[in-house]
């Protein structure tokens, strides 16, 4: 099925609430220009930039990015190394701006292996922005999904541990709401660039029911139209949840 807004260059039918991306090709970006995997990175910078600029004018809620697996640390140590610094500078450049665009910046994954001043960096800017509600823009880094889904359960086994509940009371919606994104609507639009087809440990259980788009396009390449080219791709999409579609024309004729 395709969107009949592509052709006549209109907005999408319907806006996803959440968009997850995993931003990858950067440094296959790099390689192609010759130069080394950190001008891949930088470039990255301002694809996220841009992303986000898109999602305050579709009126998107929130936007989540996935910047650093837990798999991550398996790369050489000063890519590693240049990535740590890359993500500090770019806070103390960008966090203004998304200020002044009324963006809630937090950061998702275990944040305790950072460098101090990263760490440091991360709750100012968390708290600078707290209350800013055009767009929430979580940065996943050093996130694993199994790692966010290991610390909602022992949150949960603490409580048991404690006597405060038992075991039989542990329900999805118990676990859901010590995710990680537990405050936020499930992502509604996954995108990967890059050209793989995978989650590679991403967000595991709130992708249950998102719908998925995979694009050959490197993330530094990844600009205005190919953002808008996803958003398309979503709108012609019948979102059936287990239902039948019969049943999901109905429900719409009802609204
Ligand atoms: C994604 O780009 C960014 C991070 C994982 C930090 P890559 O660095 O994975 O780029 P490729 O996959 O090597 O092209
Ligand atoms: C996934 O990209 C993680 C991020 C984009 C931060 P990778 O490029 O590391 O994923 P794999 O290892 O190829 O699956
Ligand atoms: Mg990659």
């Amino acid at each position: 099925m395709s969107d009949p807004d592509r052709a006549t260059n209109q907005p999408p039918a319907s806006i996803p609430r959440h968009v997850a991306i995993i931003m990858d090709g950067n440094g296959r970006w790099a390689k192609r220009r010759h130069l080394p995997r950190i001008a891949g990175h930088r470039a990255g910078v301002k694809s996220v930039r841009r992303v986000v600029e898109q999602c305050i004018g579709y009126g998107i809620e929130a936007l989540t990015v996935f910047a650093f697996s837990t798999e991550n640390w398996r790369r050489p140590q000063d890519e590693v190394g240049l990535l740590m610094e890359l993500f500090l500078t770019a806070l103390e450049k960008e966090v203004k701006k998304l200020h002044q665009n009324d963006v809630r910046m937090q950061v998702i994954g275990d944040r305790s292996r950072f460098p101090t001043k990263l760490q440091e960096r991360i709750a100012e800017a968390e708290r600078y922005t707290a209350s800013n509600r055009a767009l929430t823009f979580t940065i996943a880094a050093n996130y694993g999904g199994r790692w966010d889904i290991t610390q909602a359960v022992r949150k949960l086994g603490r409580r048991i541990e404690s006597g405060e509940m038992s075991a039989d009371a542990v329900t999805e919606q118990l676990l859901q709401s010590g995710l990680a994104l537990a405050e936020l609507p499930e992502p509604d639009l996954f995108i990967r660039t890059g050209g793989e087809q995978r989650i590679s440990n991403f967000l595991l259980w709130q992708l249950a029911y998102t719908e998925l788009y995979f694009t050959d396009t490197l993330w530094p390449d990844f600009g205005k139209e190919s953002f808008a080219e996803a958003l398309h791709s979503f709108a012609s999409r019948q979102r059936r949840f287990g239902r039948t579609s019969e049943q999901v024309e109905e429900q719409e004729r009802a609204l």
